[in-house]
């Protein structure tokens, strides 16, 4: 079995692949040999244990997730995770990955495959609300499908920000970063917005006149009483795209507003039909895709990892 590092990640792929990998998830995700079942979620008190099972045709496998949010205080990561991965025809176990990196990366690539196939190419400003792990990532990622010339930055505890902005300007020489703590001037000011907290209310409240032209790509709210984006969004989009439909009953990004009629069920679209259709969408002046997070993204992903760490002689082969 190969025991796969966050530094043996970081050397096996590239932005490139990865984005290829999230394309191939959505285009066998309703596929008969695709087994993805709903994730199941084991709340105690705060914190959250997720076990994320799934079977495509060539691999099997699955991630444990932990979140635990008062790791903040203590300075560590909410999340820690594990991917086992598994051989398809006999079940013998492939790899051990890190699933932080594993998740982080994916997580980014999954934002980078709704910014390339959703936002027009004259976007310029991109921000990020939530200045965490996943922020960093969607970050790099994202900036490799867009020319964007400005990052913006943004945390309510404005220190996150600044811990970020030094690394991510060395690898993003071309874009001016900035860092705020103000979450509506950054709406404002950005066209691409990703929110990236583990927030229970929205995350900004501005005009609705002031929402023309933004792209939304919503990660944080994995529960039904948690929200990232204002009910009054809800009023301008035509349609929300969902990576999975699981979202209705998991997120409050989508339950709460189909519960309230602010959207129509048949309004609520899997990602996957933009990417298997192959038709050029037209442009909405306001767009908005929640993204849950689904074992599918994890498997062609740990696959990529997988296979590439083989070829390159990254990991540690252990007998187990
Ligand atoms: N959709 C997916 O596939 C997916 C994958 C991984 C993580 N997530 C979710 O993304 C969220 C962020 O994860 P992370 O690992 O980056 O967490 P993190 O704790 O490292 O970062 C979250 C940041 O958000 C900031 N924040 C919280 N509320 C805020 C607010 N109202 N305004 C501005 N900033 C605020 C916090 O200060 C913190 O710096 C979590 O909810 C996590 O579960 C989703």
């Amino acid at each position: 079995m190969l025991i796969v590092s966050e530094e043996d990640i970081k050397v096996a792929i590239d932005p490139n692949e990865l984005i290829s990998a999230i394309e191939k998830a959505y285009i066998i995700q309703d596929k008969a040999t695709t087994n993805i079942p709903d994730r199941m979620h084991l709340d105690n008190n705060e914190n959250t244990l997720l076990l994320m099972p799934g079977f495509i045709e060539s691999v099997f496998g699955t991630k444990l997730v932990s979140l635990f949010p008062k790791n903040t205080s203590e300075n560590k990561p909410v999340l820690y995770g594990v991917m086992v991965l598994n051989e398809a025809k006999t079940g013998e176990p492939l790899a051990l990955i890190n699933g932080n990196k594993l998740t982080a990366m994916r997580t980014g690539a999954v934002g980078a495959t709704a910014v390339k196939y959703l936002a027009p190419f004259s976007v310029k400003t991109l921000g990020i609300i939530g200045a965490g792990v996943q922020a960093y990532h969607q970050a790099l990622l994202i900036s490799n499908v867009r020319p964007f010339q400005k990052l913006i930055i943004c945390d309510k505890n404005i220190s996150k920000a600044e811990v970020i902005k030094d690394d991510l300007q060395n690898k993003l020489q071309n874009i001016e970063i900035i860092v705020t703590d103000n979450s509506n001037q950054t709406v404002i000011d950005s066209d691409v917005i990703v929110t990236a907290t583990s927030s229970y209310d929205p995350v900004f409240d501005i005009d609705l006149e002031k929402l023309e032209n933004k792209y939304f790509f919503a990660i944080g709210s994995y529960k039904p009483d948690m929200q990232e984006i204002p009910l009054s969004v809800y009023k301008k989009v035509d349609k929300v795209y969902v990576d999975t439909l699981h979202a209705k009953e998991e997120c409050g990004d989508i339950k709460i507003p189909l519960e309230k009629g602010l959207i129509k069920n048949e309004n609520i679209v899997p990602f996957s039909t933009v990417i298997t259709s192959g038709e050029l969408l037209e442009q909405a002046s306001l767009c908005l895709f929640k993204s849950v997070g689904m074992s599918l993204f994890d498997l062609t992903v740990a696959e990529l990892i997988y296979n590439s760490a083989k070829e390159k002689g990254l990991g540690q082969e252990v007998k187990i």
